[in-house]
This record gives structure tokens, sequence and C-alpha cells, in this order.
């Protein structure tokens, strides 16, 4: 067996002979003397083979990636190599295994590669030999140690739930596995764990977690992968402070353990109502500032058309301000970034520059008081740029927020290493789907409507506010959960207000209504992506980087063809037939 990992090797081996394993990562012949650096999953270790020993001949035939056993004496450097763990010493190779050979690899195997991803998918197996995926495996793992002990200590129990399930809706499509036994019936796989946490709450647990896989099929981004992991938590016996107080500590301890970084408790919160009139996101990056901006107040007695109009239909004026950028862009620019706000559905982008005077798209249509009272009411320095959206609110704010975040991006205002975490708190409980013409529940159906608000849910569903809470950390939804529903009239007026059926109602949610007539305690919980949560620690913005075998955006694995055909005999057993 394997003893030693090969940035264990420091001077104290100095002499003495040891046996590595490993890789070919780099070979270099200079002047006759062959040098290997030999990586392991630790790191790597420089190999000499000199003309004059038995291996040199067989060290010629060495190529990158050939597996290797190596036996040698450790001796000094002549130069060492600081930037190497190992750089003071190296190994004399006295016996060399050649444990696997190596074909001609499909790309090169390094740090910076510039390989395509796809061919990277496709030999995942090589692609997970390169370091920098390496440490993104090594730190999710030591993420989930520390939930583990963190969780463990505060009594919580990891509970397993089922897999092959019924279909329980949070908002995707389901994946579904046709059932042999019971033919035209469907298992789904779980898009969360939520309707078997709560169970396990009536079950009196009291205190769960799990970290578990999702499925959801579902439109993938780059934070978004059709199987996932959650940190599921659930508890009996708490309000929203409690779960935010425990999950905050957690997500302390995380940072602490795999980071050494200290965060600052009690996180800082927000309702969902502000963090979209100033940021225009429910999840708000909060690294940079550029908050969105009221600015109708500026404009009340405009004569400018599109505004005056907007205002007296009830549209918003709001806009950003950049700092000292109006210089850096010219019209061009400014045309690219009004194609840009346009995907957010609003009419386009006004925009003011503050040079010697007031420039840019509407600044014709001002007049020199109303140019003086803008440059005043917004503290205008010189070079400042104000971009202006005018239309419904809620596009407003979109636009205005992804452009927020577009600028801070375009221009450098985020520390990479910064992190910013908060709660966004007082979520509506429906929002409104133009697709399906009806509200639907903006987090899942179990969420509980706010005490105040209960009797809104059948008649002021806008107005309805839910007992929610995502976690943000620098400007993604790293978690979400909310106090549950555990009274079955109102788990039946909820299911009414998101107009289910009496019968939809008793198909797809009988035993859960039936559960919570037994005694259910009062529970709440939440779960944390696992995935986006090592992306934020690992410092990557791609899903995959954190996920051994992933898929690709169009949900397929590249290495092994998959999803793909089946044998016709699979279907018949399974009485299905393609068209
Ligand atoms: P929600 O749907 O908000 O809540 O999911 C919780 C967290 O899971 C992560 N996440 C994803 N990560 C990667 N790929 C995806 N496709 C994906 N979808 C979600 C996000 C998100 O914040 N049952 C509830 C939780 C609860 O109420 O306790 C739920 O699933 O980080």
């Amino acid at each position: 067996m394997k003893k030693i990992w090969n940035n264990d090797l420091n001077k104290e081996y100095l002499e003495k002979e040891v046996t590595v394993y490993g890789w070919v990562s780099r070979l270099r012949n200079l002047g006759g003397v062959i040098f290997v650096d030999l990586k392991d999953r630790s790191g790597l270790v420089q190999l000499v083979f000199r003309p004059d020993t038995k291996v040199y001949e067989k060290a010629e035939t060495l190529k990158n990636e050939y597996c290797l056993k190596v036996t040698g004496q450790v001796a000094l450097r002549e130069k060492a190599n600081p930037n190497l763990a190992t750089g003071e010493i190296e190994i004399n190779v006295l016996k060399l295994d050649i444990l696997s050979k190596s074909r001609e690899l499909p790309f090169e195997i390094k740090d910076d590669t510039n390989a395509l991803e796809d061919t990277r998918l496709k030999y995942r197996y090589l692609d997970l030999r390169r370091n920098y995926l390496q440490t993104k495996l090594i730190t999710r793992h030591k993420i989930m140690m520390a939930i583990r002990n963190f969780l463990d200590k505060e009594d919580f129990v990891e509970v397993e739930t089922p897999i092959l399930c019924k279909s329980t809706p949070e908002g995707a499509r389901d994946y579904l596995v046709p059932s042999r036994i019971n033919k035209g019936a469907f298992y789904a796989l779980p898009q969360s764990p939520q309707l078997f946490k709560q169970l396990l709450m009536v079950g009196g647990m009291e205190k769960y977690f799990q970290i578990a896989r999702c499925f959801r099929d579902e439109d993938l981004r780059a934070d978004r992968q059709p199987e996932f992991t959650q940190v599921d938590l659930e508890m009996s016996f708490v309000n929203e402070d409690d779960v935010m107080a425990l999950t905050e500590k957690l997500v302390a301890y995380i940072f602490k353990t795999v980071k050494n970084i200290d965060l600052k408790l009690p996180l800082m919160k927000m309702t969902y109502n502000e963090a979209m009139a100033k940021y225009g996101s429910d999840k708000p990056d909060l690294r940079f500032a550029i908050p969105i901006i009221d600015l109708e107040y500026l404009f009340k007695d405009t004569n400018i058309e599109f505004m005056k109009n907007n205002l007296a239909q009830g549209k918003i004026i709001n806009g950003l301000i950049l700092k000292n950028k109006a210089a850096k862009y010219s019209r061009k620019e400014i045309d690219k970034l009004t194609e840009f706000v346009k995907n957010y559905q609003v009419g386009g982008l006004a925009y003011l520059k503050y040079e010697d005077e007031l420039t840019g798209s509407i600044s014709k249509l001002l007049t020199d008081e109303e140019k003086n009272s803008i440059i005043k009411s917004l503290e205008l320095e010189k070079n400042d740029l104000v971009f202006i959206v005018s239309d419904n609110y809620k596009q407003t704010k979109e636009a205005l927020g992804a452009l927020r975040l577009k600028l801070a991006k375009e221009n450098d205002l985020i520390n990479k290493d910064d992190y910013k975490l908060l709660w966004v708190t007082d979520f509506p409980a429906f929002e409104w789907s133009e697709e399906e013409q009806r509200f639907t529940a903006m987090h899942h159906p179990f969420t509980s409507p706010k005490d105040e608000d209960i009797d809104k849910l059948l008649n002021d569903k806008a107005n309805c506010y839910s007992k929610a809470y995502d976690i943000v950390i620098n400007g993604y939804e790293a978690g979400g959960g909310s106090i549950r529903i555990h009274d079955e009239e109102v788990q039946e007026k909820m299911f009414a207000a998101l107009e289910l059926t009496e019968e939809d109602i008793k198909e797809k949610f009988g035993f859960f209504v039936e559960a919570l007539k037994y005694g259910t305690p009062p529970h709440g919980g939440l779960a944390l992506g696992l995935d986006r949560l090592t992306m934020l620690l690992t410092n990557t913005d791609n899903i995959r980087d954190v996920i051994a075998f992933p898929k690709t955006a169009s949900a397929s694995d590249l290495m092994s063809n998959c999803p793909s055909q089946v044998d016709k005999k699979q279907l018949v057993d399974l009485g299905l037939k393609i068209d």
C-alpha cells in the first residue's frame, strides 16, 4: 500500500529511501539527466534519473500520465524551487515500476488548460487529475465534514429519504421513473426531500438533516444542474429567527473551518421588498454599492414626453449612478447597454453624463433649472454617469438590477476575495405567472403565510406575505427555507389558493394532509445548495467545477453518453412505447 504522500516529503527525509506512487506530470531531459515531476493528489515531487543508473533506459520510455511506482533516495536539490512544497528536495531514482502506460492524451492535463470543456467532460477522469478540480472536490468534502460535525453537535440526526417517490411540486419539472411492476405508473425523483422532512417532524425526529441529492428537470444555467445536492434541515418548535440563527452559525462554522474566515454574526437582514427596490433582485450582490435610486421627484414636472406619459400610467422612473466613469462610456457603449436592458422588457435606457455640463440622451429636454436640481440632488461630481429607466415597477427594477451587476463586472468593482452574506426575508407568498395566468407559490405550497396574512390567502394574494427566508452570498441564492404550515385547514386553504382542485389535493397530497391531522408540531427549516456553497468557497462561477461528474447545459453526460436509448426489451418490460 502507498504509505507516503508526495507533499509530505521534505528535508527530514534526506538520504532516506522512499517509495512514491503517482503520475508523470512533466518530463524534461536536460543534458542527459531526466527530470520527472511526479504528481499525486497531494502535489508534485521531482524524480531524477541519471544516465549512469540501471533505471535510465526505462526512464527514457516514460510519457506524460504514465502511472509509476518509484523507489529512490531523497537528496537536496541544487537549486530549490520556492513555488513547490517539496521544492527543496528531489528523489534520485533507484527502482522504477511502470504500473500502467498512458496513450496519447486527448488534451494536455495542466491547470491553466485551454482545452474545450466538451473534450474535458468526455474524458472527465483525466480532467479530474488536474489540481484545479481536485482541490475543489477536497474543499467540497471538507464542507460536508464540517456540516456533519456541526449538526451532530447541535443534536441533529441525519436521515435518508427515498429517491423513488411521489412527485413533490417545487416549481420544476420532475424526472420520472416508470414502474415495471405497476405498469403505467411512475415514480418521481425528488426535487427536494421537502415532504419527507416535514413528515419526519410529524414522526417526532425534532431535528433532522440530510446531505440530499435532488433532481429537477429545468433549464440549466451556470449555477444549476439537473441533479444537485442540498444540505437539507428541518426543526420542530422553532420560528424564523431560530432557523436563521442556527443556519448562520452553521455557515460561519463552515467558513471558519474551510477558509479560516470569521463571519460577523448576526447576518444582515433585508426584506424582499427592500431588496427589490434597492437592488432589483431577491439575491442582491452587496460586494459593491450602486443602489437603484428613485428619480421620480426630479421629473415630477417634466416636459419629457415618455416620462410624463409613464408617470401618468403609474410607471416609475429609477436610475443608477456610476461614479467617475462617464468618459469611459461612448455612445456605442451605451447603445450596447440599452440593448442589454431591453432584454428585461423595458422601453429603453436614458442617460446623463456630468462632464463640464450635463449631457446625454435626455439633456436637451431639460431646463437649466432641472439640470441644476439633478446635479445638486444626486450630488453629482465630474465624470459621473446616470442611467435612467422608466417603465413598470417590476421590469424597471429588474432591468436596473441586472445593469448594476453588469456595470460592476465591466468596471471591476467586485473584490473577488470578499464575501457579503445576508438574509432576504418576508417574501410574498405568491407570484403572478404570466404563462399560467394565475398566482403560483413563490417558494412551495407548504410555506406558512405570515399569521396576519392568513385571511389574504384566498382574497388578496398579491399582498399575502410568507414566513420564508433566503440566505444570499455574493449575489447567489445559497439557500432558502421557511416556517411551514402545520395546520391542516391552513394547508387546505393554501392548496385552494393555488387553484388545485379537491381531486388534485386528494390525489397528490392526501397522505400529507392526513399526516397533519395527528398532532403535527410547528416546524420549519431550510436547504442550502451544497454545490453553490462550494462554488463560493472555491471561487468559481461554474457549477461543473465542484461536481465530480457533472452534466452539460443540455443535461447530458458526455463521458458515458447519457441519456441514451434503451433496449426494446426494457421498454416492453415497462410497458412503454416511444413514438
Ligand atoms: P429551494 O428550491 O430554494 O428550496 O432549493 C434550496 C437551494 O438549493 C439550491 N438549488 C440548486 N443548486 C443547483 N442546481 C439547481 N438546479 C438548484 N436548485 C436549487 C439553491 C437553493 O437555494 N425544499 C426547499 C427548502 C426548504 O424550504 O427547506 C427547497 O428545495 O442554493
